[in-house]
C-alpha cells in the first residue's frame, strides 16, 4: 500500500532540521529558561521580574552597568546566568527584556553596544 503523505512527511522533517540548534533566542526565552530560576522569586536578593521600584533604580542606572554585570556575574548571580554557552546578544536580550518589564524603554541594542558590554565585562572579570 501506498504511504498517503509522502510529499508534507518528506518536506517537514528536512525544513525542521535546518534550524541550526544554537538559533539566536528571544529575550523572553532566555529569561523563562535560565534568568527565570532566580529573578521569578528573588532568589539570594535577585531583582524580582516586574518589580517596578527595584527595577526602577536599575533602569535609571542604565545597560551599560547591567548588561556587563549580567555578562560577568555580581556578587551571587554567576556570569551570564550560569550558562555560559548562551551568547552576549541573548544576555543582553534578557536584561532589557527584564528592564522593560520593570518600566525600561530600552531598544534592541547594536553590535557597538554588544561590543562595549563585552569589554566592561572582561574588566569586571579581571579585577
Ligand atoms: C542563580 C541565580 C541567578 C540567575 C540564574 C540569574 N540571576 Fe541575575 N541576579 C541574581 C542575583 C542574586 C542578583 C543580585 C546581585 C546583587 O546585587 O547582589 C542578580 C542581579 C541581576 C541584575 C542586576 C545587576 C546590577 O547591576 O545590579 C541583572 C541585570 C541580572 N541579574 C540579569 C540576569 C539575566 C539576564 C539572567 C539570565 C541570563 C540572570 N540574571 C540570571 C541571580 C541570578
Amino acid at each position: 500500500m501506498r504511504h498517503p503523505l509522502p510529499a508534507a512527511s518528506l518536506i517537514l522533517p528536512a525544513f525542521l532540521l535546518t534550524v541550526p540548534a544554537h538559533a539566536t533566542q528571544s529575550g523572553e526565552a532566555v529569561y523563562q529558561s535560565v534568568c527565570s530560576q532566580c529573578h521569578a522569586q528573588g532568589t539570594d536578593n535577585a531583582p524580582v521580574f516586574g518589580d517596578k521600584k527595584r527595577w526602577g533604580k536599575l533602569v535609571r542606572e542604565g545597560l551599560n552597568d547591567l548588561v556587563p554585570a549580567a555578562l560577568a556575574g555580581i556578587r551571587k548571580m554567576p556570569a551570564k546566568g550560569g550558562k555560559p554557552e548562551l551568547s552576549d546578544g541573548e544576555v543582553a536580550a534578557a536584561v532589557i527584556y527584564m528592564a522593560n518589564a520593570g518600566g525600561g524603554k530600552f531598544a534592541e541594542p547594536s553590535a557597538d553596544d554588544l561590543a562595549r558590554w563585552r569589554q566592561k565585562a572582561d574588566r569586571r572579570i579581571k579585577k
